[in-house]
């Protein structure tokens, strides 16, 4: 089989790429824009194997994809490809409405054209909005109605419902997974924890976001690899998937685990003007994809940050080429004077 995996010189998608080559005898193509998030140089150890092939542009581009689904007539397209960081969305929300809607949309419709086996959509656990913190007792389940806050949650929110309408419609075999946060190696070092494990070692200021004590749940990256490949493949047709591993943390913990972890003082933590908007809560109720399909996380968030960690210090180069460049600006951008 060939699987067409958007946004694979990504975060998740590059890691799913390993993955599917390491585990699997299918083709991959990699479709991807290399925005600012993309990166050819994660992709550098698969460049020359013979079942990868990578080709550069964007998914809201009806041309360019119809070229690749020419080219390579692919069976299954797993879309990761997306604007991924919420406080960019509050910056400049249009790109995410590009990307994540159309350029959906846009893949949908080349689907739909090629009659591919299935269009998995990788989703957000973002699109059900945020629990309160004095309920511990509530998770989001599949059927959480979607109450989105941010511009990133509501264009992924936005995708998801057009994956159902050509689901109903156009009676196109999709699934849709909706995860919780991930971490892991070739994480951009503007997501918490590969940003507060680089300033970490830097010994500069990490930023926390009002008290800290916003709750994310968090998922090894190769753990919801493995959760995808499983829906992707095995998952009823038309249905939602929520992955996610009851790994929930305040950010302040998060944070003071990773300073542990590179034995650097806490006096590093600074407390700046919160996010607008900010989601208390997030909490995935991941019954459906254990009892359906069998799926649950190997990995421990202890295990999983100590693993990550020696990921950044074994890798600095990647993520050091990364800081030296635009991302300085950006840092300014958002931080300077918070
Ligand atoms: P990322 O920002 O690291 O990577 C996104 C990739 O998509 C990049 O390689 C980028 O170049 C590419 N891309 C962006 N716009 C494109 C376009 N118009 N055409 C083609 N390629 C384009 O993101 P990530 O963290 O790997 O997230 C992947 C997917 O998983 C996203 O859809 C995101 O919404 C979803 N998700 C992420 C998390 C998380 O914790 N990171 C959690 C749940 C769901
Ligand atoms: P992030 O990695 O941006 O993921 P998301 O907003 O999609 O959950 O942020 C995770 C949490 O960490 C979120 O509650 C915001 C907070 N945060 C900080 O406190 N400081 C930071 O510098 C960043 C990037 C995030």
């Amino acid at each position: 089989m060939k699987i067409l995996v958007t946004g694979g010189a990504g975060f998740i998608g590059s890691n799913f790429i390993f993955y599917e080559l390491a585990n699997s005898e299918d083709d991959i193509v990699c479709l991807d824009k290399l925005t600012y998030a993309g990166n050819m140089k994660t992709l550098a150890s698969v460049m020359d194997e013979p079942r990868f092939a990578f080709e550069r542009g964007d998914i809201a581009d009806v041309d360019f994809v119809e070229s690749v689904f020419k080219k390579h007539r692919p069976d299954i397209v797993v879309n990761f490809a997306a604007e991924s960081h919420v406080d960019r969305s509050i910056e400049q929300p249009d790109v995410f409405l590009k990307t994540n809607v159309l350029g959906t949309q846009n893949l949908l419709e080349a689907c739909r054209r090629h009659g591919v086996t299935r269009f998995h959509q990788v989703s957000t656990d973002e699109v059900y909005g945020d629990l309160p913190l004095d309920r511990p007792d509530l998770f989001f389940t599949e059927e959480t109605p979607l109450h989105t806050s941010s511009p990133y949650s509501a264009s992924k929110a936005a995708a998801d419902l057009l994956v159902q309408a050509y689901s109903r419609t156009y009676r196109l075999p999709v699934s849709i997974s909706r995860c919780s946060n991930n971490y892991g190696p070739y994480h951009f070092p503007e997501k918490l924890i590969p940003l507060m494990i680089s300033r970490a070692l830097a010994d500069e200021p990490l930023p926390v976001y009002g008290k800290g004590e916003n709750v994310r749940d968090w998922l090894y990256v190769e753990d919801h690899c493995a959760a995808i490949d499983l829906v992707m493949r095995k998952g009823r047709e038309g249905e939602v998937y929520n992955i996610g591993g009851h790994n929930e943390r305040r950010n302040i913990d998060v944070v003071k685990t990773i300073l542990r972890e590179l034995g650097k003082p806490e006096t590093l933590i600074t407390y700046v003007t919160d996010r607008p908007g900010h989601d208390m809560r997030y909490a995935i109720d991941p019954t459906k994809i254990h009892r359906e399909l069998g799926w649950l996380p190997k990995t421990g968030f202890d295990e999983g940050v100590s693993r990550t960690v020696k990921w950044y210090l074994d890798n600095k180069a990647w993520w050091q080429d990364i800081i030296a460049g635009d991302y300085k600006d950006y840092y300014e951008r958002m931080y300077g004077g918070r």
